[in-house]
């Protein structure tokens, strides 16, 4: 287990580590628990063994439960979240903010030069985490998240130049 960091942001209680595919079935049910439709468990490892991935959890320092991950992938000199969250319960404590930070970091380590996501126009937590952390707009893609018996949802494009 190689942790990413080790301190500051809840000292006492939370650690942020590289994700091993051995905790694809929490992330999974984490995932599943947030997002419509969930990610199973086969994916989420299929996703962490990439060789382009660049995924963490956010766990607990004493029963190191899952608190959050981050999924991402790097391609060349471009890097896209391609997934995010945090246990209901954790949510509010700089969580995200420090896992897209420890992102960030790994992804100037690997000479990225943009940082990309899409994120559903209604998503305001996300959204307000983006915009907090430096993204910018540069893309709309309409009708993007489609769920049955719901109106589709535009996603936004957001880039954060490294
Ligand atoms: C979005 C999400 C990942 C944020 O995780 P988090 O750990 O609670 O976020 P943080 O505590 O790091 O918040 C950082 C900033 O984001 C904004 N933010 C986060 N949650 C917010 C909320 N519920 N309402 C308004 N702003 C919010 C705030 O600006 C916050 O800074 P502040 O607490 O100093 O005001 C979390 O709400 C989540 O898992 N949501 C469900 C899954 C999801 O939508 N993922 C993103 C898909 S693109």
């Amino acid at each position: 287990m190689s942790f990413v960091m080790d301190a500051p942001l809840n000292p006492d209680d939370v650690s942020l580590l590289w994700a091993a595919p051995e905790r694809a079935d929490e992330i999974a049910a984490l995932h599943g628990h947030l997002f419509d439709p969930p990610w199973d468990a086969e994916s989420v490892a299929q996703l962490i063994e990439h060789p382009a991935a660049a995924a963490f959890v956010a766990q607990t320092r004493d029963t190191k439960a899952l608190a959050g991950f981050l999924i991402a992938q790097i391609a060349a000199d471009e890097a896209e979240i391609l997934s995010i969250g945090v246990a209901p319960e954790w949510q509010r404590r700089g969580i995200a903010r420090h896992m897209v930070e420890g992102l960030v970091r790994a992804a100037r380590r690997a000479e990225v030069k943009r940082l990309f996501l899409e994120v559903a126009v209604t998503n305001s937590a996300a959204n307000r985490l983006y915009r907090g952390l430096g993204f910018e707009p540069v893309g709309r893609r309409l009708g993007y998240y489609q769920r049955p018996g719901a109106d589709p949802v535009d996603a936004v494009v957001l880039a954060l130049a490294l």
